[in-house]
């Protein structure tokens, strides 16, 4: 990644260096401002968000920071199941192609969410009358189709999504019932033979309060890595709260880190309404706590993981104008490092200052 700094300190010098040359001819390039200071300019690994089509359709104050603030973008739904397949061998590719060609445009990254989840399954597949042959083939064309229609555009995948319980258990899906417990290593094998070059994550939430669930997926990854399964990282969703716990968030990045795979804060949102109250309202304090929260999480990722192993951290959306949250909690939520009008909050500078 070359930061927006460090390039324009690189186009300064060899312009200078192309001025003293030239015997300073004033027909030279005027020097243009230099670019302003981002998170995406200072961090030294790819900072993302999770983005919608009807927003960078017509929402500019969102569309600018979209596009301004991130080296790498993904899907928040639209390439889920019942978005992009929501019919027997009829793919929907409107929404995902909107994002695809937002991240191309913008010379961003994509990172595609997510190929088998328990939910965003379409009724057709939950009503799929099959046996267990019929059943692998629906789950194989669907991977093959969605990573072959997005190869070398989609440079990471989210391959399986929350495939286990908090205790460790797994998740009881209908991919499991059809399928057994085989389908996730196969999923990331039809994957992996499909688009070689595609960077394969398993995905999930609460490593960082459910240390049973954080051992199952480090108990995944060496199981893979004996049995030669593809598998290139480990995605930590950490949607959290101000309330929870610092040491809890860095031993869930130090045993991620532990099985030597890349690691991606993949959905960051800290929440501010912990008791989901309808007449919430924020305050200075508690932008100033998230603001702490934010920078424990980042430094968190410096201590914890390895140069060569970070990712980078996705925010899940934008600002706090479309967060998941206030659909999800049905209730007021303040939970990104842009306010409701995309301007900088505090969480913004806390990141920055904490980056290095
Ligand atoms: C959420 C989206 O943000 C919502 O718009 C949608 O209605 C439900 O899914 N974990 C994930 C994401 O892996 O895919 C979820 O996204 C949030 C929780």
């Amino acid at each position: 990644m070359i930061a927006g700094r460090k390039l324009y300190r690189f186009l300064m010098t060899t312009a200078l260096a192309g001025l003293l040359l030239s015997g300073c001819k004033r027909t030279a390039v005027e020097p243009e401002p230099p670019a302003p200071i981002t998170i995406r300019s200072e961090a030294s690994y790819p900072w993302g968000a999770a983005v919608t089509p009807t927003h960078l359709a017509n929402n500019a104050p969102y569309i600018r920071t979209a596009r301004n603030e991130y080296d790498r973008i993904t899907p928040e739904n639209h390439m889920k199941m019942s978005f992009i397949h929501p019919e027997p061998g009829r793919y929907d590719w409107t929404g995902s192609d909107i994002v695809a060609n937002f991240a191309r445009q913008n010379g961003q990254k994509l990172h595609g969410h997510t190929l088998i989840w328990h939910q965003s399954v379409p009724d057709w597949v939950l009503n799929f009358d099959g046996d267990s042959t019929a059943w692998e083939n629906l789950f194989r064309s669907h991977i093959q189709t969605v990573v072959a229609k997005y190869r070398g555009v989609v440079s990471s995948w989210d391959v399986v999504n929350e495939a286990f319980e908090d205790d460790g258990t797994l998740r009881n899906t209908i991919w499991l019932q059809k399928l057994g417990p085989g389908y996730i290593a196969r999923a990331f094998q039809y994957a992996r033979e499909t688009d070689p070059a595609a960077l394969l994550f398993y995905n999930d939430y609460g490593q960082e309060y459910k240390p049973a669930k954080m051992r199952a997926i480090v108990a995944l990854a060496t199981e893979f890595r004996r049995n030669n399964i593809p598998l290139d990282g480990l995605g930590i969703q950490m949607h959290i709260e101000l309330r929870t716990d610092d040491a809890g968030i860095a031993t869930a990045l130090r045993e991620s880190a532990s099985t030597g795979l890349l690691v991606h804060i993949s959905e960051l949102d800290i929440a501010l309404n912990i008791n989901n109250d309808k007449n919430f309202q924020p305050n200075d304090a508690l932008f100033a706590q998230q603001a702490r929260k934010y920078a424990n999480v980042v430094r968190a990722y410096r201590q914890n993981v390895p140069p060569a192993q970070r990712h980078g951290i996705t925010t899940w959306n934008v600002g706090d104008a479309d967060s998941w949250l206030l659909w999800y909690k049905q209730a007021p939520e303040f939970p990104l490092p842009f306010d409701v009008n995309y301007e900088r909050k505090p969480a913004y500078q806390a990141i920055l200052d904490a980056l290095n």
